[in-house]
């Protein structure tokens, strides 16, 4: 079994859509183990704890480097044992240790279709202001390995929504997110779980 940790920076819907699937028995080759949170606020540390799920905060800001930052994250993977890190609206950038001690173990979710409105900047709302503001009438959500390139890595699953007359950033993110990315990052964490549970 895969042990998981998933990290998290705000609401964490992504995190329930996970929780949920493991309820449902949907990760059949791995478990949620560990919910990371980039700051104190955010409300998935309330799901993590609600699920029975153990939290930690890790501030990048207390750490002096990106360095010492990355290095703090993997010490904290390696003392709960943990096979697999999924970024799950987490905002905070992962440096080479991290990528490193989990090269194609670590995936995110991206709410547009990758290339379009991503790298550096592109995160949550904005995304999808940009795609408005760009008038495109297809965006999406797209799952992906993390490499050293903001939303760089191999991408594993790409769904396409459409965006409507009169969408605003907020219902258009809630619509990537239902018809989207809550079904494609379940799907791609238990495939990668499986995956890996087959290499063994
Ligand atoms: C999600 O839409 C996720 O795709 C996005 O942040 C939101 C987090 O929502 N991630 C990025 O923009 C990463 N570049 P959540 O906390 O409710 O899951």
């Amino acid at each position: 079994m895969q042990r998981i940790a998933v990290f998290v920076s705000g609401g964490g819907t992504n995190l329930q859509a996970l929780l949920d699937a493991q309820k449902n028995n949907m990760i059949s080759h791995g478990r949620i183990v560990l919910v990371l949170a980039s700051n104190a606020k955010a409300y998935a540390i309330q799901r993590a704890m609600d699920n029975g799920i153990e939290s930690v905060v890790v501030f990048r800001k207390a750490y002096g480097t990106q360095d010492e930052y990355d290095k703090a994250i993997v010490a904290c993977m390696k003392e709960h044992d943990i096979d697999v890190i999924v970024l799950a609206g987490f905002l905070s950038i992962l440096g080479k240790p991290v990528i490193d001690a989990y090269e194609d173990k670590i995936l995110n979710i991206h709410p547009s279709l990758i290339p379009s409105f991503c790298g550096k900047g592109f995160y949550g709302l904005k995304v999808h202001e940009e795609a408005l503001k760009r008038g495109v009438k297809v965006t999406g959500a797209t799952v992906h390995l993390v490499n050293e390139i903001p939303d760089g890595g191999k991408i594993l699953k790409q769904k396409a929504v459409y965006v409507k007359e009169g969408d605003t950033p907020e219902t258009l993110q809630r619509r990537v997110m239902e018809e989207a990315e809550w079904k494609l990052l379940p799907e791609a964490v238990a495939e990668l779980c499986e995956k890996l549970e087959e290499d063994i």
